[in-house]
């Protein structure tokens, strides 16, 4: 069976640059939320974080605990038509003594994290601050900017480290780009 590797046109994000990024917000992450005197809960959202959600909480050293979202976009396909549907909701009944980091793989247009704060503020919780380890701000269809990012890339198909193409290119341990021949159409 081919690789899946072979799809991949280059790496744009190493594995090593991308542990090394990572590990550092970590540290951010136990800074700003050291004193806090709240619960810390990094909030995934399905199914793009796993990875840097995986990666990220490894490196963390202040008590953290973890819970995941599922959101799904309907409305003819294109982005700026994005109606979002909450497929795995957040069921907790301690928020307002709850820090919540949203965790996201990749921020595009913007709406599903400025969606899901406003939803989160809405449920009560202590704060609420997003997380993404890719940010293409070129694409961006809302104002919305996250509190931590692990880099800031170009307009490209980018797939791996949880990023998908038809669900594919997921396990990838890089953040490469997709050769166009396999999407164009
Ligand atoms: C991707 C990504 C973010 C969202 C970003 O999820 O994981 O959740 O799109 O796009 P936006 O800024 O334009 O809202 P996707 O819907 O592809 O689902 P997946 O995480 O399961 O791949």
């Amino acid at each position: 069976m081919k690789s899946t590797y072979e799809d991949v046109e280059r790496v744009l994000i190493s594995e090593d640059e991308i542990s090394n990024r990572v590990s550092e917000m970590a540290h951010e992450i136990d800074e700003y939320y050291a004193d806090s005197g709240k619960k810390l809960l990094l909030l995934g959202i399905l199914k793009g974080s796993v990875v840097f959600m995986a990666e990220l909480m490894k490196h963390i050293r202040i008590p953290v605990e973890i819970d995941f979202m599922k959101v799904s976009s309907y409305g003819g396909g294109t982005v700026s038509s994005k109606n979002l549907t909450i497929l795995l909701d957040l069921k907790r009944n301690n928020l307002p003594q709850t820090d919540v980091l949203i965790v996201e793989d990749i921020i595009d247009s913007g709406r599903t994290l400025s969606y899901l704060v406003d939803y989160i503020k809405l449920k009560g919780a202590a704060s609420v601050r997003t997380c993404t380890l890719l940010d293409k701000p070129s694409r961006r269809e809302v104002d919305f900017e996250p509190d931590l990012c692990g880099f800031t890339i170009p307009d490209e198909f980018v797939i791996g480290y949880g990023l998908d193409y038809d669900e594919k290119y997921r396990a990838l341990p890089y953040v490469g780009v997709l050769k166009p021949e396999l999407y164009e159409k």
